[in-house]
Formats: structure tokens, C-alpha cells, sequence
């Protein structure tokens, strides 16, 4: 069979392929082993990691809706020193790249976590402000623009591994704050984080979440995460790594038509732990299907 070229580069690290994990979807992988082999992934991007370990959210922190979900985990994680003992070697295993999603309630903590993996054996760094369920850090710090650059021009002075920020979409335009991360030394962009949500128990007159509100993702917010690449790759020159209801081969295709030069898979792997490979899969039978030998040829190659 005919092969065609899957390879990208973001900020200088060579991917397999353009697929990757969506943060605080995937874990760090252990429990997707069974299911697949990580090392087909162009990278797995794993759950934000704080200085210290977060207990996350009360529970319920999960529901179900039409064309998604919403979560209010609130970040839960192990802190950076577990981190780096168990799942670093965990990962490296593995035939693919590390991508670790940053978290951290204020500056100096996104700092010490970035300082901390400086001499590990991870491919690229992901600053988590856009995270809607935490009261300090994550949104709060990725809806003004100047905080967006101030916040990105501190992490880069200690980061050691290129800097990819991830963007939130609750904001009325996306391109200042894109263009603000860029211009604090952002390396690449991902987007879209989750859009803020509500379900109410109409029989118990609550909010299902413990939290009242939560992130909304799946396959209902693809078009509003299609539409915010698209825009972001107008504004800026830094590659993006497209996401927000990417359930197969062919949406995936939509985030890189609209400029994206990777794309994150995240709520899909809820529904099918294979999501991933099967994403992998139907790219590269589009791009057999329509002639093209080399993914970069589709990258922003919209025809209208
Ligand atoms: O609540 C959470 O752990 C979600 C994180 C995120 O959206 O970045």
C-alpha cells in the first residue's frame, strides 16, 4: 500500500503522526495500555501536574449531555514530584513524545513545575490557562491578555523545553489573547479548552455538578473550536495543535484544513479507548484518498 507522510514538527520536536491525547482525558496512559499501544501517538499529552497534589473537586464532578459532557475535576493530579517518579518512566516506554500540561494557581507555581521537569527526558510543555473549574490559576489567568503574555513571558524564562499554550475559548475574541501568548514566547498554541456549562437536575432543582458549573466537551463544540483555529491561524505564526470534538479521521481533517498542524483527541476516548488509533487511521486514508503524499500539503489548504 501506497504510504503517505504523517510527520509534523511542532517547535522544533518531530511527531510520527499529528494525533495526540487531549490533556486530562487520557491520565498519563497507564489505564489506555490495554487498549492500544502509545507508541503509535504522535504524542501523549497527559493531565495537568502542579507543584504539589491536588485533591481536585467534589463529586459529582462528571455528566453526560447531548453531544457531550461536563467535567469539574478541578484538576486532580499526583504533584510534580510523584509525576516525574512514576510516569515519566512510565511513558518512556513508549515510542512517542511527552507532553506535560502544566497547572499551578499562580505564577510562581506554573514556575516551579516547569523548573522541576527542566532536566527530565520530556518533548514539549504545555501552560494550563484555561482551565474553567479552579478558582486561582487556569481561566482566570487566560482571559485578559496582559496577564495571557505576562504569565507566558515568566514560564519561558525558566522553561528549557519548547512552550505550548493552551487557549480557552470563554472569551468574546480569541485572537488578542493567541496573539499575546505569542507575543510572551509562546512556541505553539493549543485550542480549544472547554467551554463553561450547566446542567440542572430539574427533579432535585440542582445543579448535577457539585460545582454548579463545569467544562463542556464532545463533539457539539467542534464547530465553535473549528471556527477558533481557523481565526488563530489568520493571527498568528506558530504552529497550532487543534482540538474540542474530534471523534474521527474526518473532523480531525477539519482542524487541519482550518490551519491546524496537530490535533488532540479527548472526550472520544471516554467513549472508545481505540479513538486515538482510529483517528491516526482515517486521516491517512483521506490523504491516500485524495492524492495527497504529505500531511503538510492539507495544513490551512482550504480551497473557499
Ligand atoms: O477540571 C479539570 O481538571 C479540567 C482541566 C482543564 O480543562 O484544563
Amino acid at each position: 500500500m501506497k504510504k503517505v507522510n504523517m510527520k509534523i514538527n511542532i517547535a522544533g520536536v518531530e511527531l510520527e503522526n499529528p494525533v495526540m491525547t487531549a490533556s486530562g482525558t487520557f491520565g498519563s496512559g497507564k489505564e489506555y495500555g490495554e487498549y492500544i499501544d502509545l507508541s503509535e501517538l504522535g504524542a501523549v499529552v497527559v493531565k495537568g501536574v502542579a507543584s504539589t497534589p491536588w485533591k481536585g473537586n467534589p463529586s459529582p464532578r462528571i455528566a453526560e449531555t447531548y453531544g457531550g459532557m461536563l467535567n469539574s475535576v478541578g484538576l486532580q493530579n499526583p504533584g510534580i514530584k510523584e509525576f516525574i517518579k512514576e510516569d515519566i518512566p512510565f511513558l518512556k516506554q513508549y515510542d512517542t513524545k511527552i507532553i506535560v500540561n502544566i497547572a499551578g494557581r499562580t505564577v510562581e507555581e506554573y514556575c516551579e513545575v516547569v523548573e522541576a521537569l527542566g532536566d527530565t527526558d520530556i518533548d514539549l510543555l504545555e501552560l494550563n490557562i484555561s482551565c474553567p473549574n479552579v478558582k486561582e490559576g487556569g481561566v482566570c489567568f487566560g482571559t485578559d491578555p496582559f496577564m495571557v503574555e505576562e504569565v507566558t513571558k515568566e514560564v519561558k524564562k525558566v522553561a528549557k523545553q519548547p512552550l505550548i499554550v493552551k487557549l480557552t475559548p470563554n472569551v468574546t475574541d480569541i485572537v488578542p489573547i493567541a496573539k499575546a501568548a505569542v507575543k510572551g514566547g509562546a512556541d505553539a498554541l493549543s485550542l480549544i479548552n472547554t467551554l463553561l456549562g450547566m446542567k440542572i437536575d430539574i427533579h432535585r432543582r440542582k445543579p448535577v455538578l457539585a460545582n454548579r458549573m463545569g467544562g463542556f466537551s464532545g463533539p457539539a463544540i467542534k464547530p465553535v473550536a473549528v471556527r477558533m483555529v481557523h481565526q488563530v491561524a489568520e493571527a498568528v505564526d506558530v504552529p497550532i495543535i487543534g482540538m474540542g470534538g474530534i471523534m474521527t479521521g474526518e473532523d480531525a481533517i477539519e482542524f487541519i484544513l482550518a490551519g491546524a498542524t496537530g490535533v488532540a483527541v479527548g472526550t472520544a476516548n471516554f467513549a472508545d479507548p481505540t479513538a486515538t488509533i482510529k483517528v491516526i487511521e482515517g486521516i491517512e486514508n483521506y490523504l491516500l484518498e485524495y492524492g495527497f503524499e504529505n500531511i503538510e500539503e492539507l495544513r490551512g489548504n482550504l480551497l473557499g
